[in-house]
């Protein structure tokens, strides 16, 4: 994969830069992503695990594969895409990561701000009266999770199909879509709204679309450029042709 050259320097002139990720970014850690023919969706059922009515209606099944994926989760590292782009926080005058991924690996590789769009699997609350819980906590003990104070059901703090988004995260990332001189689409199919909106509104305010994706994806056709390999891969040689190219062009 080449990086083309128009791409850094219209980088080189970016005021503001975008990066929002999904699964993919992670895939190299070891996380499955959802959709690929290996992803968690084509073996299980997201209405069951996914959905507040899947949770009310067998919480012990939902927290059950919760507790298998935090297990996974805390045992996985960042991959050199998430330190990429942790990097780029301090390359570009003002960079924006937004994620759709819960596994707090971006933090991990060192990202200070993460507009997390579909929350995170380490936080915990009362679907009842929202009280907040670690997560931690819940990881080893095998009972389901009872709200101490209204006897509600304790979840995971992520966000479930057909519910809303964290109103700061979602407003964040729309802000820097419309604000953004380069938008970078990685590792997400862009099958999920309201969070595969934001690189078309990225276009319409005329950012320049840049997808990472070793795979065609339905926002394809609206890229300006692809980036065809792995985000573990891509990501890292990007920077570094970018770090060249700065310091050629100076
Ligand atoms: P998907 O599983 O839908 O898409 C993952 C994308 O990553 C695909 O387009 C792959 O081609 C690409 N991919 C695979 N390996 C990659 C790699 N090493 N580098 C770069 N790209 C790679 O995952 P998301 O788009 O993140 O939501 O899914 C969005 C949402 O659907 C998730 O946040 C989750 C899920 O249901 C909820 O749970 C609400």
């Amino acid at each position: 994969m080449k990086i083309p050259e128009k791409l850094l320097e219209l980088l080189s002139k970016a005021q503001h830069v975008v990066a929002s990720t999904g699964a993919g970014v992670s895939a190299e850690s070891g996380i499955k992503t959802f959709r690929d023919p290996d992803g968690l969706w084509s073996k299980l059922k997201p209405q069951e695990l996914a959905t507040i009515e899947g949770f009310m209606a067998n919480p012990e099944l939902v927290w059950s594969w919760y507790r298998q994926r935090l297990d996974i989760i805390s045992k996985t590292v960042p991959n050199p895409g998430h330190y990429a782009l942790a990097e780029m926080e301090g390359v570009f005058p003002k960079f924006t990561l937004i994620t759709q991924n819960v596994d707090r690996l971006h933090h991990k590789a060192g990202s200070t701000i993460v507009h997390e769009l579909h929350g995170n699997i380490v936080e915990n609350h009362c679907q009842q009266c929202k009280r907040n819980y670690e997560g931690d906590v819940f990881l080893s003990d095998k009972k389901l999770p009872i709200c101490p104070e209204c006897g509600g059901y304790i979840r995971p703090s992520v966000v479930w199909f057909g519910e809303t988004l964290p109103h700061g995260a979602f407003t964040a990332g729309e802000y820097a879509s419309r604000d953004c001189d380069i938008f970078f689409s990685i590792g997400t199919s862009g099958e999920v709204q309201p969070a595969a909106s934001l690189p078309i509104i990225a276009k319409q305010f005329a950012a320049v679309l840049v997808e990472v994706n070793p795979n065609k994806t339905i926002l394809s056709n609206y890229a300006d450029y692809r980036l065809e390999d792995t985000s573990g891969k891509a990501l890292p040689k990007l920077l570094e042709e970018y770090k060249k190219y700065i310091k050629e062009n100076k």
